[in-house]
């Protein structure tokens, strides 16, 4: 296969400074960085990171102010490591946004429904406050892990519902108790004409299959896939699945393309 070759993009991480750091979970800390983007940063869309040492890694961008990024990052390995040991004031270096963002314009045209997971719902928090017909029907581990609690009740407020749930129920939670899946049934999936699912990789794979099973057609699911990448801009095959780049190609993706990427990379399709 030939090597795609993207021009428009910056390849150089530009210099960046965290402007402050917010702790939001256990081990999940959101970094608001300022630099001089010149690109508009689309909901979905991700920016490679390079905490001056080891190596980029891509990360979603939750929400952008003027000239600042914020990002949601947990800690689960070296470099996201380095980057929770760093302090406001920092430098740091930042390259993007880059990929193919949510499909905003077929969004707006109905209801959605966002299924989420954990911290998947850094990558859609952009895409879901900008839709005015949006559910939220998100869980966690515990209450502790539910992320951005202080927007709930201005969501709330501008008539979005938000059905919140966890695995475990801790005492201070007397809310609904079971994995993200348990709030779906025919009714809420019937209401809505789009559905988009973010988060741990399994709690997509059943949270898609539920919502086909009760009768959302796969290219109205839409998902964000978190393959490994390198250099984040089609060029160096690392985040390669089937025929396309995560990278450029994703990392949205409806249900009926991922199915065929899959098919693809098992030899299915010729
Ligand atoms: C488009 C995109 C958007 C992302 N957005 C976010 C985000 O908003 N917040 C966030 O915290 N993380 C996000 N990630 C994942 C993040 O890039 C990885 O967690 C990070 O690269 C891990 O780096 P590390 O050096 O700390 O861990 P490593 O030492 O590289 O790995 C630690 C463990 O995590 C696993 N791992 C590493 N990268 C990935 C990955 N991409 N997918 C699955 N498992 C992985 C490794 O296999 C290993 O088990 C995103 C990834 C992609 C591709
Ligand atoms: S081609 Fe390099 S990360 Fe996608």
């Amino acid at each position: 296969m030939s090597m795609k070759l993207h021009l428009n993009f910056v390849n150089v991480p530009l210099p960046a400074r965290i402007v402050s750091i917010v702790d939001e979970a256990p081990d999940i800390k959101t970094f608001v960085i300022r630099y001089d983007r010149s690109a508009q940063v689309l909901p979905g869309q991700f920016v490679m990171l390079f905490p001056g040492r080891l190596w980029e890694i891509p990360i979603s961008v939750a929400w952008t102010g003027d000239e600042e990024i914020a990002l949601t990052i947990a800690r689960v390995g070296k470099v996201t490591s380095a980057l929770f040991q760093m302090n406001v004031g920092d430098k740091i270096g930042v390259r993007g946004p880059y990929g193919r963002p949510w499909p905003m314009d077929l969004l707006r045209d109905g209801r959605v429904l966002f299924v989420i997971g954990g911290l998947g719902l850094a990558p859609v928090l952009m895409a879901f406050e900008q839709l005015n017909k949006a559910t939220l029907v998100y869980g966690a581990r515990s209450s502790r892990f539910l992320l951005y609690r202080d927007r709930y009740d201005r969501w709330k407020r501008e008539g979005k519902e938000v059905l919140l749930t966890v695995d475990r129920a801790s005492e201070e939670w007397d809310g609904h108790v079971g994995v993200v899946t348990t709030l779906l049934d025919e009714e809420i999936v019937s209401s809505h004409d789009y559905a988009v699912v973010a988060g741990p990789p399994i709690m997509m794979k059943f949270a898609s299959e539920m919502l086909e099973k009760l009768g959302m057609e796969s290219d109205r699911i839409f998902l964000t896939l978190e393959n490994h990448m390198k250099c984040g801009v089609g060029l160096c095959g690392h985040c390669r699945v089937g025929d396309k780049y995560v990278c450029v190609d994703g990392p949205v993706f409806s249900l009926k393309e991922i199915r065929r990427l899959e098919e693809w990379a098992a030899g299915e399709v010729i």
